[in-house]
């Protein structure tokens, strides 16, 4: 949530701040902002909306400054509006802040500080932490860092900050917990940013900030330390990115793009590790941990959204191949309840973006009892790989569409990959149905391949069933966490309500809503299931509901049961949830057009949810 830049050097810092804001803009997008320090003065700047109305507000205006910072937010406190926007000044207006997190505690803090006689402009959590530190700062007439260091100690919540201080003209303070930074290593410059993505032009050699670390960030000097103010030696990363990732490429959209991406995104997951000739699957992260994997009491998956959904299939995935008893819970579940967790117990956590914050904090609780934490992370570097025993990563690339395409196929790759290595070493799979399902799996890039050359008879459903008012995805076995991940995608993308089922559990209420107007996508593949969905279909037909059924190809009774039909290449039922979410991902992304939807940031959302 809310994305944060920062610049200083011999550059002119706004032009690298507005490129590097629309780049996170992905992070939130109800307001934006910057602060650019020249002449030993502050020049503040927001505007509500996205950040091309703050470009279009400051056509005109004397931005010069070889030092700033920039913010695009997402809300958390206070609705979005000018005034809300950062970057936020102090009291006595010498100090700028930009802020990504939530501070907890800022109510007593706040009332603290009026008590005081401060007062705010603004109804964030993010103001009162500055006139905080402010506040810190002249009672003990000590340096900004010092003042920083101290109020970091006495709030709770997460962040990730950049200050400016009108009186030292090249220096921006940052501090992060529970909130991502990266800093870009430049000559005689740095680049301060949420993500990689608007420092990339400039350089590759990158510092990655760990929770509880400050950094003092000048053009020639780069200083970390520890809240207990010692110094820490700056770990400089390579960034393996490159520019085309993080542009569109010719597509209308990122989503689009990401969506035509998956053919070459999950041979980039499977490249490497799936071997059909020598029949293997080589994972280091597996490999290295092999026996305490297999012999696990017991995984449990904890993810957010998409990611969860992609866990909720591994769950049917692993039970069946490998026989590991799995439990899969959302992750802002499982970090405030009291759960179970052994030292047996293997952790698997799923995530894009590895920020998200409540799969960070289930993580840490469950590290904590001693679990062995398992991370399938598509992000490189990100905060979830990082406090990892072991992991995985997805290899899908950047990914900027807020909603999850190429990483969910990823994940599934990852994770089917996992349990066949799991199962061929537990001895849980034949030799002949392991190699037949490395064969299936070698085979999905091409698969998608094909249903994307069918994107225009989706599109033409799309158009067909724009103005349903609700939707209903039903899916049973390994394809009911497909039907949940349909109905998640239309909802964030074009706004139409929608609800994912098992077939089955739709006669214990759902069915309730079937009329003529209700469309219903079946996703139907020819799997063991098949004609206990069939029955399914028959009962939604027989209430006059609208079929649109996603079936394998050769299938001759579900087109006659249904309105719509879309053919998928046939697939085995474990590795067909890779492949019968494609059509999904597009029935959603072209509703949304169909409804002048900004599909890559739609309303509300942002990517990366770093608050609870
Ligand atoms: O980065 P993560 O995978 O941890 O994110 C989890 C969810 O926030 C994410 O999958 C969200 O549900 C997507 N917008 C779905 O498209």
């Amino acid at each position: 949530m809310c994305g944060i830049v920062g610049y200083t050097g011999p550059r002119e810092a706004y032009p690298i701040i507005l490129k590097g804001l629309k780049r996170l803009e992905y992070r939130g997008y109800d307001s934006s902002g910057v602060a650019l320090l020249h002449d030993g003065k502050l020049d503040v700047y927001k505007k509500k909306g996205k950040v091309a109305e703050l470009e279009e507000s400051l056509t005109g205006k004397n931005l010069h400054a070889n030092i700033g910072i920039g913010h695009t937010r997402w809300a958390t406190h206070g609705e979005p509006s000018d005034r809300n926007s950062h970057p936020h000044t102090s009291a006595s207006g010498r100090l700028s802040i930009i802020h990504n997190g939530i501070i907890e505690n800022y109510a007593p803090l706040k009332k603290e500080l009026i008590s005081k006689g401060y007062s705010f402009t603004s109804d964030t959590d993010t103001e009162v932490l500055l006139n905080f530190i402010e506040d810190i700062q002249i009672n003990n007439d000590c340096s900004l860092e010092e003042a920083v260091r101290i109020a970091l100690k006495r709030i709770t919540g997460a962040y990730c900050i950049l200050l400016l201080d009108e009186q030292d003209p090249e220096t921006i303070i940052a501090a992060r917990k529970g909130s991502p930074l990266v800093i870009g290593i430049g000559k005689g410059e740095h680049f301060l940013a949420s993500d990689a993505s608007p420092i990339i032009e400039y350089t590759k050699e990158v510092v990655y900030v760990n929770d509880y670390e400050l950094a003092i960030v000048r053009p020639n000097e780069l200083i970390l330390k520890n809240l207990g103010n010692e110094k820490i030696t700056p770990f400089i990363t390579k960034l393996d990115m490159e520019m085309a990732a993080i542009e569109k490429g010719g597509y209308d959209h990122f989503m689009l793009k990401e969506i035509y991406e998956q053919p070459s995104t999950i041979q980039d997951c499977l490249r490497g590790r799936l071997n059909i000739e020598s029949g293997t699957i080589t994972m280091a992260g597996i490999d290295d941990h092999i026996e305490q994997i297999k012999n696990a009491d017991r995984i449990m998956i904890v993810a957010c959204g998409t990611s969860w959904h992609a866990g909720l299939v591994a769950e049917y995935i692993i039970e069946e191949l490998c026989r590991i008893p799995v439990e899969v819970e959302y992750a802002s579940e499982f970090r405030y309840r009291n759960p179970i967790v052994n030292k047996g117990d293997v952790i698997i956590a799923i995530s894009q973006s590895g920020e998200t914050a409540d799969t960070l904090v289930a993580l840490e609780k469950a590290k904590e009892n001693g679990a062995f934490i398992f991370g399938v992370v598509n992000a490189v570097g990100s905060s979830i790989a990082r406090i990892s025993h072991a992991g995985a990563y997805t290899h899908a690339g950047h990914e900027i569409g807020v909603a999850s395409t190429k990483a969910f196929t990823g994940q599934l790759a990852v994770l089917m990959m996992m349990a066949l290595r799991i199962a061929i070493q537990k001895g849980t799979i034949t030799k002949e149905r392991y190699q037949q399902l490395l064969v299936e799996l070698a085979d999905v890039p091409e698969k998608v391949d094909a249903i994307l050359k069918n994107a225009a008879h989706i599109k033409s459903i799309a158009l067909k069933y724009k103005d349903a008012r609700d939707f209903l995805f039903l899916g049973r076995g390994y394809n009911f966490p497909i039907a949940l991940e349909g109905a998640l995608k239309l909802k964030e993308i074009s706004y139409i309500h929608a609800e994912g089922y098992p077939a089955a559990e739709m006669k214990h209420g759902p069915i309730a809503l079937v009329d003529e107007n209700l469309p219903v996508v079946f996703i139907a593949t020819k799997d063991s299931y098949h004609e206990k969905i069939v029955s399914n279909m028959q009962e939604i037909k027989a209430r006059k509901g609208k079929i649109i059924s996603i079936i394998t190809e050769g299938d001759e009774i579900s087109p006659t049961l249904s309105d719509d039909v879309i053919f998928i290449p046939p697939a085995d039922e474990l590795i067909a949830p890779i492949i019968s979410v494609i059509p999904l991902q597009l029935l959603s992304y072209f509703t949304g057009i169909a409804k002048g939807v900004d599909v890559d940031k739609p309303r509300n959302l942002a990517k990366s949810v770093t608050v609870e």
